[in-house]
């Protein structure tokens, strides 16, 4: 099956119903996607199909041949880190860090759909990203100035 990732074509062996976030990881050792909870739950594994943040654990390979997938690992360009990347820095926003490639995508995600978002929409939109250290009101910080 042939997938587009980050720009790049990849041939992977994996069956169709097998999960995205298991190729990307495991197949592809695109790492930075992380297994939260498996269930769609936590976030942790948002990726970007086209501009859509989806859920790689929830994804099969089958529903996104032939779509732009990105993942952290695509999000800085040319040595400089997205503006949404640089937010998150300059806001200090993570402890852990395990939630934050998730953060990231859904927040990309966010600003293409919504580029001026309400407070009110950031808290609506991602509301499916958990952050277990609990770094909510820095996330927020750090979108409303990715905004600007
Ligand atoms: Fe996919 Fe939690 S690992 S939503």
């Amino acid at each position: 099956m042939e997938l587009l990732i980050n720009g790049e074509r990849h041939t992977v062996k994996a069956d169709a119903d097998a999960t995205l976030l298991q190729v990307l990881r495991d197949e592809l050792d695109l790492t930075g996607t992380k297994y939260g909870c498996g269930e769609g739950q936590c976030g942790a594994c948002t990726v970007l199909s086209g501009n859509t943040a989806v859920r790689a654990c929830q994804t099969p390979l089958g529903a996104v041949q032939g779509k732009a997938i990105t993942t952290i690992e695509g999000l800085a360009k040319d040595g400089k880190l997205h503006p949404v990347q640089q937010a998150y820095l300059e806001a200090d926003v993570f402890q852990c860090g395990y939630c934050a490639p998730g953060m990231l995508m859904s927040t990309v995600a966010l600003l293409r759909a919504n580029p001026n978002p309400s407070e009110a929409e950031i808290i609506r939109f991602m509301n499916g990203n958990v952050c277990r250290c609990g770094t909510y009101p820095r996330i927020l910080t750090a979108i409303k100035e990715a905004a600007k």
